[in-house]
């Protein structure tokens, strides 16, 4: 991974397209938070955590122009890094963590609803509390002028707002948890599969 971002920052072409990444997963995130409120019990930690998504996703896009003004205009596939592996990563770990949780705890409607937005918003977390703070060693390393350090304050409080909503939701809460960090790792590497093909041939 550190290996893998090196290369990133050091390249102005492949690092506006991957702050483009990042944005697009954290506007997918953003997105599927805002899609899994209930419009009568939606809380304060809901509504926070949603617009600190939405915000990262803008914070990295306004990073961009540190790099070069309009470069990556919109979320076109030209404009990001593993375009097919970065948008099926979010869909596909919402799709995989609501089928464990049908078979496991037989939950429809808007119960299933909330318990996936916890744990797929767990997993989540969990990655972005390693990926940043990777990704601003790099940036720092490079001596570069983007730098994501308030994100990953922000991500610190994620995790620890997501731990206490999964223990209020179930005593078994980390076994969940758990097997939900299972799912998204798997797809992580498929990630990180497609970013290494992508920026193999782009450095060779
Ligand atoms: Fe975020
Ligand atoms: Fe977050």
């Amino acid at each position: 991974m550190d290996n893998l971002l090196n290369k990133i920052v050091a390249n102005p072409d492949l690092h506006a397209r991957w702050l483009n990444t990042l944005s697009l997963m954290e506007n997918t995130g953003a997105r599927k938070i805002s899609a899994s409120e209930d419009t009568v019990n939606v809380t304060y930690i809901i509504l926070k955590h949603a617009a600190e998504e939405h915000r990262h996703a803008f914070y990295l896009k306004k990073q961009i122009d540190k790099i070069g003004e309009g470069v990556c205009p919109t979320y076109a596939r030209q404009f990001l890094l593993a375009p097919a592996q970065s948008k099926y990563y979010l869909n596909q770990l919402d799709v995989e963590v609501c089928r464990y949780l049908k078979k496991e705890l037989n939950l429809s409607g808007i119960e299933l609803r909330f318990a996936a937005y916890l744990l797929v918003t767990y997993a989540i977390e969990v990655r972005a509390d390693e990926l940043y703070p990777v990704y601003q060693e790099a940036l720092d390393n490079a001596g570069s002028k983007v730098n994501v350090k308030s994100i990953i304050l922000e991500e610190e409080g994620h995790l620890e707002e997501m731990i206490n909503q999964l223990k209020n939701f179930s005593p078994d809460w980390q076994l969940h948890a758990d097997r939900a960090v299972v799912i998204e790792t798997a797809l992580f590497n498929n990630w990180l599969t497609g970013l290494q093909k992508e920026i193999g041939v782009a450095t060779a």
